[in-house]
């Protein structure tokens, strides 16, 4: 089974995805690595919450959801599948919460809050 890899740019925040380790960059400077631990964070707002209805994968970050301010928000959720993933992206105000249309083939669920870092649940 592959492991995945998220890096992002420290400079724009754009993120890209690879299943080897890799050296991407962007803004004229690496890309850094996210690693899928918790960083102080509170497990009941950041742990993505992943649930199979009516065939499709709903996704919402944390029990108790996750604040969308400017600078404390979800960033993004990405459904790992077999074959690759799909990005969701939220801006300050979104709440974090989304459909994954292809939920069947999705293996796990990350969480990236600009504040503590990135989250990782499996599909239930
Ligand atoms: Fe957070």
């Amino acid at each position: 089974m592959s492991k995945i890899f998220f890096y992002r740019c420290p400079v724009c925040g754009s993120v890209v995805f690879a299943f080897a380790e890799a050296s991407p960059a962007c803004c004229g400077r690496d890309m850094e690595i996210l690693k899928d631990t918790l960083s102080g964070g509170a497990v009941d707002r950041h742990l993505p919450d992943a649930r199979m209805e009516d065939g499709v994968l709903k996704v919402t970050v944390g029990i108790n959801l996750h604040p969308s301010l400017p600078g404390h928000r979800i960033e993004w959720v990405f459904a790992e599948t077999v074959s690759g993933g799909e990005f969701r992206f939220f801006g300050p105000g979104e709440e974090p919460r989304c459909v994954f249309s292809q939920g069947t083939k999705v293996k796990n669920v990350y969480a990236f809050c600009n504040l503590h870092g990135l989250w990782k649940c499996m599909k239930t």
